[in-house]
């Protein structure tokens, strides 16, 4: 005769077994969730830790702002203006050709020159010189500007930026490294502006 006692244990322990097995998915489940969480919050912080950290950096590479060789000044004809290209003094390895950068030399007179910024100063698109027009003119938004970098019409709400600059031993030479944007011209952009610019 079979023992009730048994028969009532091996019940107890089949109906316990799917329980357990309840309560271990579960856990399973917000430890998935806690990871999950953990990752989206690091990807989260990442750049917001970039951002933050962002301008400390660029004050330890010396202000963003460096001397750079455009090369002999006698490539530059005066009375003429033409494109050169100087490597961004602050680059990293995996930078590659997005660290050369142009720019646009006049040489106004055998010791003076104009070195602008090539980036319009609407949005940013680079801007190409017509010598036969005599204008720079943005192909994004139709923005014009002068040859001696002021604006001349369209969206931009000033002039080129323009880059300090030094003639040493027959050598042209740039104060170059970070762009020159609205919120950070170089230093004295604005002297020559019109009372729009908004960064005077
Ligand atoms: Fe040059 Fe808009 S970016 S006019």
């Amino acid at each position: 005769m079979p023992d009730p006692t048994t028969d009532k244990k091996s019940e107890n322990e089949e109906s316990a077994a799917p329980r357990a097995q309840t309560v271990s998915r579960r856990q399973l489940l917000t430890i998935l969730g806690i990871g999950l969480n953990v990752i989206a919050g690091a990807l989260f912080a990442v750049p917001v830790i970039g951002y933050v950290l962002g301008p400390a950096g660029r004050r330890a590479m010396g202000k963003g702002l460096e001397w750079v060789s455009l090369g002999s000044l006698a490539q530059f004809p005066v009375g003429e203006t033409r494109l050169a290209t100087y490597r961004n003094p602050f680059v990293r390895p995996w930078d590659g050709d997005t660290g050369d950068i142009p720019c646009w030399v006049r040489r106004v007179a055998t010791d003076q020159c104009q070195i602008f910024a090539i980036n319009c100063t609407h949005l940013g698109c680079p801007v190409r010189w017509f010598p036969q027009s005599g204008l720079f003119l943005c192909p994004c938004h139709g923005g014009a500007y002068y040859s001696d970098g002021s604006r001349a019409s369209g969206p931009p709400p000033r002039g080129l930026f323009q880059y300090d600059y030094k003639i040493e031993s027959g050598g042209l030479w740039i104060k170059a490294g970070q762009m020159p944007t609205l919120a950070s011209p170089p230093s004295g952009a604005c002297a020559d502006q019109p009372v729009r610019c908004s960064c005077a």
